[in-house]
């Protein structure tokens, strides 16, 4: 089907096992702006997914309900957002798990993240350690082949800026948010035109 005739869709990974997760509402913010934007969105929220260690050798249908939904999703995806918490230094180990799953994405046309955008959000109790794991996960976006956004939101003091349920409550913050949903879907229909005319050209030809 031809992307106009269809949604694009952007699928949210992020968050802590910490319940009212900073991380969590950072990448709601984003991911609602996406939607607002005109894509098909879906949140998977890492402590409701409750993922086991990805474990070399263990094959898909060996993993529960959980790892499957996340392959699923990430294999469906125009465009992926991630948000994650930083961890002594760089991103948290939960988030970093989730993305070694990808490696059930290695077969196929467009392996991995071939052809997907991918907006990067972290958030941070200091000021340094955000910027780290939003820094960290491009390496690992580009080892995947993933198209990085190249607007990044690093929420730094994330304490004073979300509220008690994880919501971004300082609107400067918030607005970058939606600037970075607003911006993969935008993205992610530039690199599907762009796809569709390349399949229509080798077609023509
Ligand atoms: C185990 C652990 C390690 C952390 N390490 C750092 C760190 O190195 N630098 C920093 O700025 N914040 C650090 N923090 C604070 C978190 O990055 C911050 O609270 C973040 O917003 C938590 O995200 P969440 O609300 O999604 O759980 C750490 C928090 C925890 C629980």
């Amino acid at each position: 089907m031809a992307f106009r005739e269809r949604r694009l869709k952007v699928v949210g990974v992020g968050g802590t096992l910490r319940e009212g997760s900073a991380s969590l509402g950072a990448l709601r913010r984003a991911l609602a702006a996406a939607g607002e934007a005109g894509a098909e969105t879906e949140l998977l929220d890492l402590r409701e997914l409750d993922l086991p260690m990805y474990q070399p050798g263990v094959t898909l249908d060996e993993y529960g309900s959980g790892v499957k939904r996340l392959v699923g999703a990430l294999r469906g995806a125009d465009a992926v957002l991630i948000s994650t918490a930083a961890y002594h230094g760089t991103l948290a180990g939960v988030t970093k798990n989730a993305l070694d799953f990808a490696q059930f994405l290695s077969g196929g046309e467009h392996p991995y993240f071939d052809g997907k955008v991918v907006g990067l959000i972290s958030t941070a109790g200091g000021e340094q350690a955000g910027a780290n794991a939003t820094g960290a996960l491009v390496h690992v976006v580009h080892s995947l082949r993933g198209v990085v956004a190249p607007l990044m939101v690093s929420i730094s003091k994330a304490w004073q800026r979300a509220d008690g349920s994880g919501d971004i409550t300082d609107e400067l913050y918030g607005r970058r948010l939606e600037s970075l949903g607003e911006l993969v879907v935008d993205l992610a229909g530039g690199l599907a035109a762009r796809d569709e005319r390349a399949e229509l050209a080798g077609v023509a030809g």
